[in-house]
């Protein structure tokens, strides 16, 4: 029996094929022709018009962040459950995070609570730049909500959609809310080019500037001029080919990850104390999330499993499960960091566990999967 693995990259002879393309081309360099049709595609296929590839998501996230006013002597709300990557590239620009709790039912940020942080900040005179949301594990943040009130406010949004490529919020692609969106195309990711991110957004001048600094800011002269600290972070020519063999099968993969949830629901729908993270608003189906990331939620109350016991009887057969994220105000880094906290981030990690996600699965594994969970679960009843 082989190891099942969370969410392992999906490659085929198709990237290989791309991947040798791009070796033969000659481009083998942070720039090339994949590299911008790279941008372009998936700009297109989340309906914004300009994007830059950079080397990681955690880059993006440090670039559109500059781009927004982010500094010194500033603060971006951030929400608390998410990957530390989401926070990390505040403290980098010398702003500060300061961290929003949850909703309840899909561990997005709460957009009420979003909203009580700026004005709390704003009437002690914080200058409040920019607002991040997450779109979590494939599922989008409540938009209708999330951006009319920072528009009100006039604070931008940095939509984090690292995880949610393919995912959509009443029709609209994740990627295209807010002044800059960011993607992540880490070896965990729906797509991935092995490692790897982008910077979206409608504002030609801030991809623009993003784009020099993303490359140690040289200034457009034919020796090497520089009048400000640049980065180096574009993406390969030969990463951004494998990105493009991803994208020419990516509906087929956003297919298999939705059809792997589907096959834990039905599995585990009769277990009581189980439920799913991100199904409990009926307005909002399955073909909005990506399902990156399919998250059980354990009922204390029903089931005397705990999640570190569910992992561990998992790993004792060979197969992978996480906790969900630790939320930032809870993690030893961030303790001096202000937050607005509801309780619902620090109860979605005490009780959360994600699943093996990959699109690369096949139902067997899934099916050893379910055994696994259905014994455990059924046991400590
Ligand atoms: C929510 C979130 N933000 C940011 C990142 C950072 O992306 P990367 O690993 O490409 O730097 C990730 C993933 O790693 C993520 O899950």
């Amino acid at each position: 029996m082989s190891r099942i693995h969370l969410s392992k990259a999906d490659v085929t002879e198709v990237e290989e094929h791309y991947l040798l393309d791009a070796v033969r081309s000659g481009w083998v360099a942070p720039l090339g022709p994949h590299v911008d049709a790279f941008e372009a595609e998936i700009a297109a296929r989340v309906g914004v018009t300009h994007a830059l590839a950079l080397a990681s998501g955690t880059s993006a996230l440090h670039l559109g962040l500059l781009e927004l006013g982010a500094g010194p002597g500033t603060a971006v709300i951030v929400p608390s459950m998410t990957f530390a990557a989401s926070a990390m590239p505040v403290v980098y620009t010398g702003a500060e995070p300061v961290f929003v709790d949850a909703l309840r039912g899909d561990g997005n940020v709460d957009p009420g609570l979003l909203m009580e942080a700026i004005d709390t900040l704003q009437a002690e005179g914080t200058r409040v730049v920019a607002a991040m949301s997450v779109d979590l594990f494939g599922r989008c943040a409540e938009y209708d909500q999330i951006v009319p009130g920072l528009q009100e406010r006039g604070i931008p949004l940095i939509e984090d959609a690292a995880e949610a490529l393919g995912a959509a919020y009443h029709g609209r692609p994740a990627g295209s809310f807010g002044a800059a969106a960011v993607f992540s195309f880490n070896g965990n990711k729906i797509l991935t080019t092995s490692g790897g991110g982008m910077l979206l957004s409608n504002d030609p001048d801030l991809i623009a500037r993003a784009r020099y600094l993303s490359t140690q800011a040289r200034q457009p002269v034919d020796h090497y001029e520089h009048t400000e600290v640049g980065y180096n972070y574009r993406l390969s020519n030969l990463l951004a080919a494998v990105g493009r063999a991803q994208l020419s099968r990516f509906d087929g993969m956003l297919a298999r990850r939705r059809a792997i949830r589907q096959m834990y629901v039905d599995g585990l729908s009769d277990l009581p104390g189980v439920s799913f993270l991100g199904r409990d608003d009926e307005s909002r189906g399955d073909d909005e999330d990506n399902c990156w990331l399919t998250c059980i939620v354990l009922d204390p109350a029903v089931t005397k499993v705990s999640p570190p016991q569910l992992i561990a009887a998992l790993a004792g057969e060979d197969i992978e499960a996480r906790r969900l994220w630790k939320p930032m105000h809870l993690q030893p880094v961030f303790a001096e960091t202000r937050s607005f906290v509801n309780g619902q981030s620090g109860q979605l990690f005490d009780r959360g566990v994600t699943l093996p996600s990959g699109s690369a699965l096949q139902d067997d594994e899934i099916e050893r999967v379910l055994k696994v969970l259905k014994t455990t679960l059924a046991v400590a009843r």
